[in-house]
């Protein structure tokens, strides 16, 4: 089983372009490959995903709380949406969808399980609670969008959490993110993205090729009449931002062909490795118990 590339959008700041990137992301993703699989999902209860996807009034059907609890049919956990664009319903309740999570594992297992193939992507929440970190623990690759000096300082707690599992840090990648293009600076570097992008390379962090403009027109996708999410590929083409995300999408596209051995089949592997060594520990036990008490049993029968 080789199982989905998962592609994580994560950063501790809110309003840093993280829903934007991710449901762009895979609209562009499929305009690359229409027959690319490509699934979404959001542990954040703004139900921006839903909103941008859904096909009319949707179904009752199973949520990603499903999803982590592995209470589910597969067919009822996948709703395809918009621009071919599949996506795992929301839940509602923050509180309630933490509560479902026993282990970091739990998105991994639930992932697999679901037999998906092809890409997913996860869009978090500005925490890195347990959902954040199952959605970290499971990637292929992290896109830490950043927008400022603070946003890039937060990229720490990530890199530790990689550290603290014992994780290698290659999956992660800043992307500057809501860049003001008109803000020049004197010196070495002569715009946001170019400072951005030095700071995190001196504290040691990988940055994707590129950035994310900010834009008026990409802003106001959100508010419209029809209460929709419209997305940047149909209604922004005249913006820059628009090529950016093709050559971001491109990025990720290379990068998921280069990665042949998926995380979540590692995973996998882990846990049937530590499965085998506890069986064999029991199966061990068990005979030294069978050899002890043989050893027990011989004097009093020689005794007889
Ligand atoms: N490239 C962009 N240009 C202008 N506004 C943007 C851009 N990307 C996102 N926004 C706006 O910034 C706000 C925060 O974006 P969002 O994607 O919701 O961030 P997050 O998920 O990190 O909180 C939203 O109002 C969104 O419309
Ligand atoms: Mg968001």
């Amino acid at each position: 089983m080789t199982g989905p590339y998962v592609v994580t959008i994560s950063s501790e700041k809110g309003g840093v372009g993280k829903t934007t990137l991710a449901t762009n992301l895979a609209i562009y993703l499929k305009a690359i490959d229409e027959d690319l699989p490509v699934t979404l999902l959001s542990f954040d209860n703004h139900f921006s995903v839903d909103r941008m996807f859904r096909i009319g009034r949707g179904r009752e059907r199973a949520t990603v709380r499903d999803l982590l609890t592995g209470d589910h049919g597969v067919e009822d956990l996948i709703e395809l949406g918009q621009y071919g664009v599949c996506f795992i319903p929301s839940w509602r309740d923050t509180e309630t969808l933490r509560g479902s999570v026993h282990s970091v594992a739990d998105l991994a297992l639930g992932l697999a399980g679901a037999s998906l193939s092809g890409v997913v992507i996860v869009d978090t929440r500005p925490d890195l609670d347990i959902l954040t970190r199952n959605a970290l623990f499971a990637a292929d690759r992290v896109i830490v969008p950043v927008k400022d000096a603070p946003s890039l300082e937060n990229c720490r707690n990530l890199y530790d959490f990689f550290d603290q599992q014992g994780l290698s840090r290659r999956p992660l990648r800043i992307l500057p993110c809501l860049v003001d293009s008109r803000i020049r600076f004197d010196g070495p570097f002569k715009n946001t993205q170019e400072l951005l992008r030095a700071y995190a390379i001196n504290r040691g962090y990988r940055c994707l090729d590129g950035f994310i403009s900010k834009s008026p027109k990409v802003e106001s996708l959100n508010t419209n009449p029809e209460g929709k999410i419209h997305p940047v590929l149909s209604y922004g083409r005249n913006t820059e931002v628009h090529q950016q995300f093709i050559h971001l999408a491109s990025q990720v596209f290379d990068d998921m062909h280069k990665t042949p051995r998926r995380r979540i089949a590692s995973i996998i592997a882990q846990l049937e490795a530590e499965r085998e060594s506890l069986k064999n520990a029991d199966e061990q036990a068990a005979e030294n118990f069978t050899d002890d008490s043989e050893s027990d049993a011989l004097p009093s029968q020689s005794a007889t």
